[in-house]
C-alpha cells in the first residue's frame, strides 16, 4: 500500500458538492491523500493526515481530470489544406474523411502507434485522464480491427465506427456496405472494442441504417453511441434515445423535441465545441439543454479533419464564449459529464473511494481555464495517482 499526500492546494476542485462548496465542491487551502490510486481523504491542509509521500503544490488549483468522451485517434496523413479551404469560405462535409482512411490504410502499424502516442502525450499536456477512441479511417475489415487493436494499447474506452462514412470502394452500394460492417467487420472489430458508434448525418448513413448498425453492435456485446445531427437534423437524436445511446455526440442542429428527449433519457448530450469552431459552424446552445435537465459533456472529438485539437482547455473555453455554458457548467461537462457519457463512476470527480484522476493548474482558480484562452494553465497530470505529465 502506498499513500501519497497532495498538499497545499489553493483551490481544490472535487466536482463533489458533498465535499466542499456549491456543485463543483470547492475547497480552499485544502490537501488530498491518495492510496493505492484511489482519493482516500479530502480535507483542510492544516489537518492532512501523513503520507509515505508528499507533494506540495505551492498553492496551485486542483481539479479532476478531463474525461474526453469522444476522439479518433487512429489515422495517419495530413488534411490542413481542407481546414485552409474552409476559411476561404468552402463548406465542410463528411467526404474528407476518405482522404484520411487512404492514407491510414497505407500506415504501417508503427506509424499508427506513434501518431496515437504522440495525441495521448499532448491530451495528458492538456489534463485528460481518460480518454475514448474510435475507429473509423479503416472502413475494411482488417484496417478496422487494426485501428482498435491499435486504440486497446492506449485505452480500454474504444469505439468501433466502421460506418463513418462509406467508403469509395462501396459507393453507390451503401447497403451493401452496411452489410459488411454488421458482419465480418462487426466480428473482426467486437473482441477490440467496448463501444459501438454510427456518424448518422447527411453524406454519411440514414436512421434506418445507423439502427441495423447499432442494433448488430449491441447484439455482439457492445454499448451504443452515436454520432448525431453535426450537418443536419435527420433524426438521429430519437435514434439515439431509442436505443438508450450511452451519448448522441455533436448535436449542432437540434429541435425542442430533440432537447425534451435528450432530458428524458440516459443518453448524455456530448457537444464539441473543436468541431464547430473548425468547421465554421453555428454552435449548439447548452443552456437550452442544461435547462431541460440533460446530462451534457463536452469533448474534443480530436480528428484530423472537422476537430484537430487535443485541448479541453481550448473547448472549455469555447464552450463558455460561445455555447452558453458557465464556467461552472463547462468544468462539470468535461468531467462529471464525460464520465457519464462513457457510463463509468469510478473517475470524473475526486470523491472518496474514486481514481486519483487530476490535474494541477497553474492559476487561482478553475475559472481561470475559460478566463486564459489559449494559455497553458496544465502544470502536471496525475492518473491513478501517477505522474503521467510534469510541465
Ligand atoms: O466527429 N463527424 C464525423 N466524424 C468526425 C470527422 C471526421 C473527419 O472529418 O475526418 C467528427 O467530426
Ligand atoms: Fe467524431
Amino acid at each position: 500500500m502506498t499513500s501519497i499526500a497532495i498538499t497545499d492546494i489553493g483551490s481544490l476542485v472535487t466536482a463533489d458538492s458533498t465535499l466542499g462548496d456549491g456543485a463543483l465542491g470547492i475547497r480552499a487551502n485544502a490537501a488530498m491523500i491518495v492510496v493505492d490510486g484511489k482519493v482516500e481523504w479530502v480535507g483542510d491542509n492544516a489537518s492532512a493526515p501523513d503520507a509515505d509521500r508528499n507533494v506540495s503544490v505551492h498553492g496551485k488549483t486542483v481539479i479532476p481530470g478531463f474525461v474526453d468522451s469522444h476522439a479518433h485517434l487512429v489515422f495517419a496523413g495530413e488534411r490542413g489544406f481542407e481546414f485552409e479551404a474552409r476559411m476561404n469560405g468552402q463548406q465542410y462535409s463528411a467526404g474528407g474523411i476518405r482522404t484520411t482512411v487512404e492514407a491510414t490504410r497505407a500506415a504501417s502499424d508503427d506509424v499508427l502507434r506513434s501518431n496515437m502516442a504522440r495525441l495521448v502525450a499532448e491530451m495528458h499536456a492538456s489534463g485528460i485522464t481518460t480518454f475514448e477512441s474510435k475507429s473509423g479511417y479503416g472502413l475494411d475489415v482488417e484496417n478496422e480491427s487494426r485501428s482498435l487493436r491499435i486504440a486497446q494499447q492506449f485505452t480500454r474506452e474504444t469505439t468501433f465506427l466502421g460506418a463513418h462514412v462509406v467508403p469509395s470502394e462501396f459507393t453507390g452500394r451503401a447497403d451493401e456496405y452496411v452489410s459488411l460492417v454488421n458482419g465480418e467487420m462487426l466480428r473482426a472489430a467486437a473482441p477490440h472494442a467496448k463501444w459501438i458508434d454510427v456518424f448518422c448525418d447527411s453524406g454519411a448513413f440514414d436512421v434506418d441504417q445507423a439502427r441495423a448498425v447499432l442494433q448488430a453492435g449491441i447484439a455482439a456485446g457492445l454499448a451504443p453511441r452515436i454520432h448525431a445531427n453535426q450537418l443536419a437534423d435527420i433524426g438521429a437524436v430519437a435514434l439515439a434515445v431509442e436505443l438508450d445511446c450511452a451519448s448522441a455526440d455533436h448535436l449542432s442542429h437540434l429541435s425542442e423535441a430533440d432537447v425534451a428527449a435528450l432530458a428524458g433519457s440516459n443518453t448524455v448530450a456530448t457537444l464539441l465545441p473543436g468541431a464547430e469552431f473548425s468547421t465554421r459552424s453555428a454552435y449548439p446552445d447548452a443552456s437550452r439543454l442544461l435547462t431541460a435537465g440533460a446530462t451534457v459533456a463536452i469533448a474534443t472529438d480530436c480528428n484530423p479533419g472537422s476537430s484537430y485539437t487535443t485541448s479541453l482547455p481550448f473547448c472549455i473555453a469555447v464552450a463558455v464564449r460561445d455555447m452558453g455554458f458557465s464556467p461552472e457548467q463547462a468544468l462539470l461537462a468535461a468531467t462529471r459529464g464525460g464520465a457519464a457519457a462513457l457510463r463509468r463512476t469510478d473517475i470524473g470527480a475526486l470523491s472518496l473511494g474514486m481514481r486519483a484522476d487530476f490535474a494541477v493548474l497553474n492559476a487561482p482558480s478553475y475559472i481561470h481555464l475559460s478566463f486564459r484562452p489559449g494559455v497553458d494553465l496544465i502544470d502536471s497530470t496525475w492518473v491513478a495517482g501517477q505522474n503521467v505529465y510534469q510541465r
